[in-house]
């Protein structure tokens, strides 16, 4: 079978982890890496030695050999290069939030429907951690019964001192959100495709607690916490904290809070369903538990089995119980459903991946969160 050539565009805190996650799908041929920043990406293609390495898009999209391209560029890129790979009938692999603005989103699935040949995917990677396909797997057999009430957080610490900068926190690169878009938008995608439910209603509270940070005079890698030599005081018009309540399509009701100002928090993000019946409690930090609670009964913590566990967390685990897995084996997860949907071929099955659609209604549900905050009252997404 010939392998399907990938390329990987922008190689910064993410672009490494794409590039660990193909290089484990037997599938894939890594074959090149491109950044603008051409010594950084040539770094990455000597460290991993990929035999191609360019600094712009248009070497990857003219090149006939290279059959995917993921985009791990800053988010106001996302559009723009998006269209650029349907439009040239390569597959695509995009980084979330998919657009800066709803609009745009739906410009780009306009694009799509023209090039039903390209498969188009959206990195929301917790999808396949195996405990959250689990619990779709029960949510969708009644296990729970109805699901009611819904709730979560997504907290870090990255942003929590006023030397803390990233080109999230303005407009032009991120669009009009931060901790929503970056990783609120993390909690409504997997809400959504575990319970089935649609978030149909939002009232939120956004607030920027650091009004005016120290940005450094040059670049610096997303996540680091060294304080720049040489800062400009600048004003911050995207919030670090967001509340938000919401009710969904089949009645349930929810509520949930994101921001990276909570010191100790690296990647603190989880979800509790309660259901008619019992509740499924799940965080990413204890990846391999999962917490599932009755009235009438010993509530019950399953510990990630592949012998036990669901078909659905099934096809995204691989070691034995005992054996940790975590981020990195859940990201790869996501890219790997992304492949082998690709060489399955049948593009009308529905993808376990966030597909272009599913991607743009987050985009639409962080602007109905922005909104809501601006003018303090819920906001209806028909
Ligand atoms: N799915 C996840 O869990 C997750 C985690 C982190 C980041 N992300 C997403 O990944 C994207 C990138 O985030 P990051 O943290 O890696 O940012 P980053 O700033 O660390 O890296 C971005 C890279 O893109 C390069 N770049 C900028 N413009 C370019 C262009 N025109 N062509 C080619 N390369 C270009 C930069 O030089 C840089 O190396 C964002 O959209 C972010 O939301 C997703």
């Amino acid at each position: 079978m010939k392998k399907i050539n990938v390329g990987i565009l922008g190689m910064g805190y993410i672009g490494e982890s794409h590039i660990e996650a193909v290089r484990r799908i037997g599938y894939c041929n890594l074959y090149a890496v491109a950044d603008t920043n051409f010594e950084l990406a040539k770094k990455k293609a000597d460290f991993y030695g990929i035999e191609k390495c360019c600094s712009s898009i248009e070497e990857l999209l003219n090149d006939p050999k290279v059959d995917v391209i993921h985009n791990c560029t800053p988010n106001f890129l996302h559009t723009e290069i998006n269209k650029k790979i349907i439009e040239s009938g390569k597959h695509l692999f995009s980084e979330k939030p998919l657009s800066k603005n709803y609009e745009e989103a739906k410009e780009l699935l306009e694009v799509h429907k023209k090039h039903p040949e390209v498969v188009a995917a959206v990195n929301f990677n917790y999808r396949m951690n195996p405990l959250v396909q689990d619990m779709r797997g029960r949510i969708e057999r009644g296990a729970i019964g109805d699901v009611r009430i819904i709730s979560g957080n997504y907290l870090q610490d990255w942003l929590l001192y006023d030397t803390d900068y990233s080109w999230r926190l303005e407009p032009e690169v991120s669009g009009i959100s931060c901790c929503i878009a970056d990783i609120g938008s993390h909690l409504m995608d997997l809400v959504q495709h575990v319970t089935g439910h649609k978030i149909t209603e939002v009232m939120a509270d956004l607030a920027t607690m650091i009004p005016v940070r120290k940005k450094p005079v040059s670049q610096t890698q997303t996540f680091t916490s060294a304080v720049p030599a040489e800062y400009e005081e600048k004003k911050v018009e995207n919030e670090d904290y967001g509340a938000v309540l919401f009710k969904t399509d089949k009645g349930a009701r929810g509520v949930y809070h994101a921001s990276e100002l909570c010191a100790g928090h690296g990647c603190y993000f989880g979800v509790e369903i309660n259901g008619s019946k019992a509740s499924l409690r799940w965080n990413q930090e204890e990846n391999d538990r999962l917490w599932v609670g009755h009235r009438d009964e010993d509530n019950r913590l399953v510990v990630r089995n592949p012998n036990n566990i669901s078909p659905e967390g099934r096809s995204c685990t691989a070691l034995a119980m005992g054996h940790p897995e975590g981020w990195n084996d859940a990201f790869k997860g996501n890219i790997y459903s992304f492949y082998d949907y690709i060489v399955k071929g049948d593009f009308n099955a529905k993808p376990v991946f966030a597909t272009l659609e599913e991607a743009a209604n987050i985009v639409r549900l962080t602007e109905a969160i922005v909104k809501s905050s601006e003018k303090r009252r819920w906001i209806e997404i028909k």
